[in-house]
């Protein structure tokens, strides 16, 4: 029995956002010192070349990081380095600090393993995330930065607010993502309308002189074609890769009473209807491909990854799995390629697409 497997009943019986606040205060203090850090990278971490992923400019230790949502505000970084993921996507960082939607906004569905939540980008705002990023210094792992507009921005605001949070933060990123798929802020207008994220995408690369690799988050629930068309306007515009996917609003197999709080559904629910669209995107571009939703487990991972993700995220399953997660999915992912005679994690990108 590992010690999370003791602490998460008692965690379970405080309110989902009181438990996530409580964790993190608890794994920044396990991080803020070098001996301490140093002992959890010991314990957790899995070092093989075969983990190793080579994109975007850098390298990514082993293919499982944290997914936006989790360290918006750049807190935990070094913790969750030393937790042993291979990355870490921090945001969605808006321009100003912002306070989200009221609570409780943060559900657990236990039974489905899985999360629904409507948090509306509350964050410390950009200022914040740049000062404690410079302060705390980059992790040794690849950095991303997710980056989001403010709830009340119009849509000429909108995309002055991507301009400024990609101009403060992505000099410390290794790649930016462009996050258009949140299902639980208040939309005067369409985000993932093609004209607007020409619009975006426009911005962001006349501010890109640097060559940030710039990546595009999209969600489970549009129809195919509106996905590829934003494939196309992503190739146009030559953009890096795609992130799939964010939560959905669909609760199709969802048996929690919790499933009646509207916002965005998170976790196992969520795991075959991401893979789909990772699948999809995969069959249709060679553009990079994150791939996130109801990754809890080496299989979970191991699916999105031969379904043509190059590398995968979590928040749900951290929740669920605790501390020991990247090193259980890192060590059985090893396994999985060995039993399928590949060498790298690299060689088993888009196996189940040939
Ligand atoms: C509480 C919570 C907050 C989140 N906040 C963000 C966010 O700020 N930006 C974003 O792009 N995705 C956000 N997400 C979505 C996750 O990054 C991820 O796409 C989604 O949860 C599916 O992965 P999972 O099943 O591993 O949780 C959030 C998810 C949760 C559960």
């Amino acid at each position: 029995m590992t010690l999370y497997s003791r602490v998460r009943p008692l965690a379970f019986t405080l309110p989902a956002e009181t438990a996530h606040e409580l964790g993190k205060r608890a794994l920044r203090a396990a991080g803020s010192t070098r001996p301490t850090r140093a002992a959890l990278r010991y314990a957790y971490r899995v070092d093989d070349p075969a983990l190793e992923v080579d994109l975007f400019g850098a390298t990514f230790p082993n293919p499982v990081g944290v997914a936006a949502g989790f360290d918006k505000n750049a807190e935990v970084t070094h913790s969750l380095e030393s937790l042993g993921f291979g990355f870490v996507e921090v945001g969605t960082v808006t321009p100003y600090p912002q306070r989200g939607n009221e609570k409780p906004r943060l559900f657990r569905l236990r039974e489905d393993e899985a999360m629904v939540n409507r948090m509306g980008f509350n964050g410390h705002g950009m200022e914040r995330v740049k000062e404690r990023l410079r302060r705390d210094g980059l992790p040794r792992i690849p950095l991303g930065v997710n980056v989001g507009k403010m709830n009340t921005s119009n849509e000429a605001e909108a995309l002055e607010d991507y301009r400024r949070v990609f101009d403060r933060l992505s000099p410390f990123a290794d790649y930016v993502v462009v996050n258009v798929s949140c299902p639980n802020t208040p939309d005067e207008f369409d985000e993932d309308d093609p004209e607007h994220l020409r619009a975006i995408f426009e911005t962001l690369e006349a501010e890109n002189d640097a060559g940030k690799p710039i990546l595009v988050k999209i969600g489970p629930d549009s129809p195919e074609e509106s996905v590829l068309d934003l494939v196309d306007i992503v190739e146009a515009f030559d953009l890096d890769g795609v992130v799939a996917t964010n939560t959905t609003t669909s609760r199709d197999g969802v048996r929690s009473p919790q499933r009646e709080e509207w916002g965005g559904l998170s976790g196992t629910p969520l795991r075959d209807r991401s893979t789909a669209v990772v699948r999809t995107l995969a069959a249709y571009t060679d553009l990079p491909i994150i791939g996130v939703g109801g990754v809890d487990s080496p299989e979970s991972a191991y699916e999105k990854i031969r379904a043509g993700a190059s590398l995968v995220q979590l928040y749900t399953g951290f929740v669920y799995h605790g501390p020991s997660t990247a090193k259980r999915i890192n060590r059985g992912l090893l396994e999985l390629l060995e039993r399928d005679g590949f060498s790298s994690v690299e060689e088993a990108v888009g196996a189940d697409l040939e």
